[in-house]
């Protein structure tokens, strides 16, 4: 994979100077406020500096320590991600893989000698003994930790030396392998921020002219984080809020309509309030299926509110890629014969084609009752393998590029893939349906389907 492009190349697109200056101050704000750039990159190596600005001193007139340490791990984390050719850095680089470099640092060792007075230049070489190590583990998709040594010069010579050592690892191995695998720091964080980020954007829709629908609770179970992930997202982004409120909507009203709908499963259901806000007298059981991690959070979340109404939930531990729905929902009170609606949203642009089957074919097999439905989101594969030069859309594509949230999965023809796997469509609702400005194209290739059980 990496080995395949020259390093030629790979600095052309991926490591130069100037796109790494520009990428990282976009990524992290604080680099551009300071005016840190990047000078010279080679492979192994990074060049950059921290000017003596205003911006970047103290009282005294001199580089503030944090921000010496600041220059010196992205000085070092170039060094060791221009190793890995040819692969975006999660979060830094537009990316539309789905295995782009997770890179994190994991501990500072800074010594400083003598207060900078002047332009810093910090330097990261990986001595060349390592390089041959550090490739050959990412390539086998192991977790590479590595020290690197930095060095802080200015114009007197040295003025502190560091060693900062760095997690990398290709982002798919971050994902639980098995069961009874311990769970990765980074991926649980990634999953609970796109939970946070979700209810965020759910949440803003109260403050819109006329709502598509009452929900008082998503922006404080979004936390801080979630709003400002989702300030990040829609200025990149922004058809997502609406896509958001469109589909919240669209359930909502499924729920509300449906009188003599007695369960409840989602699917992934991350930090959604919906059974606070829909449920309250209705005699409705419902199971919520996260990872055990997001759903220890959102029992967190849930407590920090007060007066929530009564909700009759069980909340279901499993990982679905690995475990099978309907095993674990048939041990935890589930009633195949009653009518039930599963809601799989904003899961499946994320999960491959397979997990997609196993997660749709567990579920058909619970669906003993012929009026119970799923509900899910799909995206038009259009839009996942970018066969488009309509400008709306390549420029939402750009912004999610940017973001580090791509889509992995979508579907050409939706009828036919539910039919195959034991279904029938029974509505199908574009996103701009309940959009007053819905002239943007991107809008219709996402769609909302409810599905029912082939007779
Ligand atoms: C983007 S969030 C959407 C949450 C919720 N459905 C909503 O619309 O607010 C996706 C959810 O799927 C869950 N998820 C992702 N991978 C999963 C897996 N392998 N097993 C179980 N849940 C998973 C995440 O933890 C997260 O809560």
């Amino acid at each position: 994979m990496s080995s395949m492009i020259s390093w030629d190349e790979d600095y052309q697109n991926r490591m130069n100077p100037k796109l790494m200056t520009t990428l990282l101050r976009e990524a992290v704000p604080v680099l551009g406020y300071v005016n840190w750039q990047v000078i010279d990159v080679d492979e192994g190596y990074a060049k950059t500096v921290l000017p003596l600005n205003y911006e970047s001193t103290n009282q005294h007139g001199t580089h503030q320590a944090a921000l010496i340490a600041l220059a010196a791990d992205y000085t070092g984390g170039l060094a060791l991600a221009s190793l890995i050719r040819g692969i975006p850095i999660t979060g830094v680089h537009p990316n539309s893989t789905d295995n782009p470099i997770a890179l994190w640092l994991v501990s500072i060792d800074m010594n400083y000698k003598v207060p900078s007075a002047g332009d810093l230049t910090v330097t990261a070489q990986i001595p060349a003994s390592r390089v041959d190590l550090i490739r050959r583990r990412y390539e086998e998709g192991k977790i590479v930790v590595e020290r690197v040594e930095i060095q802080l010069e200015g114009d007197d010579g040295q003025i502190a030396v560091g060693t900062m050592t760095y997690f990398l690892r290709q982002s798919k191995k971050l994902r639980p392998q098995s069961s009874e695998s311990k769970l990765n720091a980074i991926f649980s964080h990634s999953i609970k921020a796109s939970a946070r980020l979700i209810a965020a954007l759910r949440g803003m829709e109260i403050a819109r002219k006329n709502p598509l629908y009452h929900d008082p609770y998503s922006s404080v179970a979004a936390s801080v984080h979630g709003k400002l992930l989702a300030e990040r997202f829609t200025k990149n982004l922004p058809q997502l809020q609406p896509m958001i409120a469109a589909r919240t909507k669209d359930i909502d009203d499924l729920i509300e309509q449906w009188k003599t709908l007695s369960q409840v499963v989602f699917v992934g259901v991350g930090f959604d309030f919906r059974p606070f806000r829909l449920f309250k007298n209705r005699n409705i059981r419902v199971f919520e299926i996260d990872l055990p991690h997001m759903l220890v959070e959102r029992e967190k979340i849930i407590a920090s509110f007060d007066n929530l109404p009564l909700v009759d939930r069980i909340p279901v531990e499993l990982n679905l890629e690995l475990d099978d729905l309907s095993v674990q929902l048939l041990e935890s009170e589930f009633k195949v014969n009653q009518e039930t609606l599963f809601i799989l949203e904003g899961a499946s642009m994320y999960f491959d084609e397979a997990s997609n089957c196993k997660i749709l074919r567990s579920i058909q097999n619970l669906m003993g009752n012929l009026h119970s439905k799923l509900w899910v989101d799909i995206v038009d594969n259009i839009i996942v393998e970018r066969r488009t030069k309509q400008n709306d859309i390549i420029k939402f594509l750009e912004g999610m590029d940017k973001l580090g949230e791509p889509f992995i999965f979508g579907l050409d023809n939706p009828h036919d893939f539910f039919q195959d796997l034991g279904y029938r469509v029974c509505k199908s609702t574009p996103s701009n349906t309940y959009l007053s400005d819905s002239s943007d194209q991107t809008y219709k290739f996402y769609n909302f389907f409810q599905l029912q059980k082939q007779e």
